[in-house]
């Protein structure tokens, strides 16, 4: 292996974007889970990045129990804001450059036009508050960094939508899901892809960019594409918001302008259809 491969960190790597980086890069990254290192100890955090000789970290790590935030606010706030002043603090020093996800939980929604990384983050949730303090952290120490935004994650690995509409699917059905939230789901392979062929092999752009999946879904549109990807013969309803209440309260409008992201790399996204029909085939087969 080059030596220069080896200065790769990945965090929350047991997640589903961390799962799919490890697939991307294998043993060029150190990969640190939860249980490997306290990345909310400043001082363990620290120790850690002295030690290694890191060239990128991709933060991965994140409290994304977008309800259960509601109530865990301060488990929230330290995976989602003091594990990013963390790895932020030493960037400058190290010489290391920062890759962060974040989300488009940063919105409030009250827009009928796709959102441009310039548009004004107002956050609805405990969620989105942390996910935009670790965005403004990050930018305030470690201003040569890259922010993701990115939404409706999902993947072959961990818990999200695509599992839970086949478990509720199998136990037969109605599935009542709701049709008035937009956004686009987003395979977490095709983020993966992008942050190590365009950017970690490819070209430095620091800022904030959005990347998700090509096209526009409500949670209904999804949870019927999951069913017929998967061959199933189980009826979906479209209900609003209101009929099913969360601790949350989620943005109505996330899709997210990728212009920008575009422009600056030349990429072609695929659109979330085909994506979905990717990561399906990996599940249930
Ligand atoms: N999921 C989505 O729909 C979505 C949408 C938009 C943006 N994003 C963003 O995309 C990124 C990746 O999301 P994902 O879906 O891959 O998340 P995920 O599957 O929930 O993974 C997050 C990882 O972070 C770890 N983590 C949480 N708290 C931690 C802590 N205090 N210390 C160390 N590790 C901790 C988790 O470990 P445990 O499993 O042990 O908790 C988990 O391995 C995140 O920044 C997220 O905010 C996600």
């Amino acid at each position: 292996m080059n030596t220069n491969d080896k200065k790769i960190l990945v965090t929350g790597a047991g997640g589903q974007l961390g799962s799919e980086l490890r697939c991307v890069l294998g043993d060029r990254a150190e990969y640190v889970g939860r249980d490997t290192l306290d990345l909310t100890d400043t001082k363990t955090v620290h120790d850690y990045l002295r030690a290694h000789d890191f060239r990128y970290v991709v933060n991965a790590a994140a409290y994304t129990a977008v309800d259960r935030a509601e109530e865990e606010k301060s488990e929230c706030a330290a995976a989602n804001v003091t594990i990013v002043e963390n790895l932020a603090a030493l960037a400058d020093e190290l010489d290391f450059r920062i890759i962060h996800i974040s989300t488009d939980y940063v919105f409030d929604g009250h827009t009928s036009r796709p959102y441009t990384e310039v548009d004004k983050p107002e956050p609805l949730s405990v969620y989105g508050t942390t996910k935009r303090r670790g965005e403004t952290s990050l930018l305030g120490l470690a201003p040569d960094s890259m922010i993701i935004r990115t939404g409706w994650l999902y993947s072959s690995f961990g818990s999200n939508f695509v599992k839970t509409m086949l478990r509720l699917a199998k136990s037969g059905g109605p599935l009542r899901i709701v049709a008035d939230q937009v956004g686009t789901p987003t395979y977490a392979a095709d983020l993966a892809a992008f942050i190590v062929d365009k950017v970690i092999d490819g070209h430095w752009n620091p800022g904030i960019y959005n990347f998700s999946n090509e096209g526009v879904a409500s949670w209904y549109d999804f949870a019927v594409a999951v069913v017929e990807e998967a061959g199933m013969d189980v009826e979906v309803l479209p209900i609003a918001t209101v009929d099913y209440p969360t601790a949350a309260t989620r943005p109505a409008f996330t899709i997210l302008d990728k212009t920008k992201v575009r422009a600056a790399y030349g990429i072609d996204i695929p659109h979330w259809r085909k994506s979905l029909r990717r990561c399906m085939k990996l599940i249930t087969n």
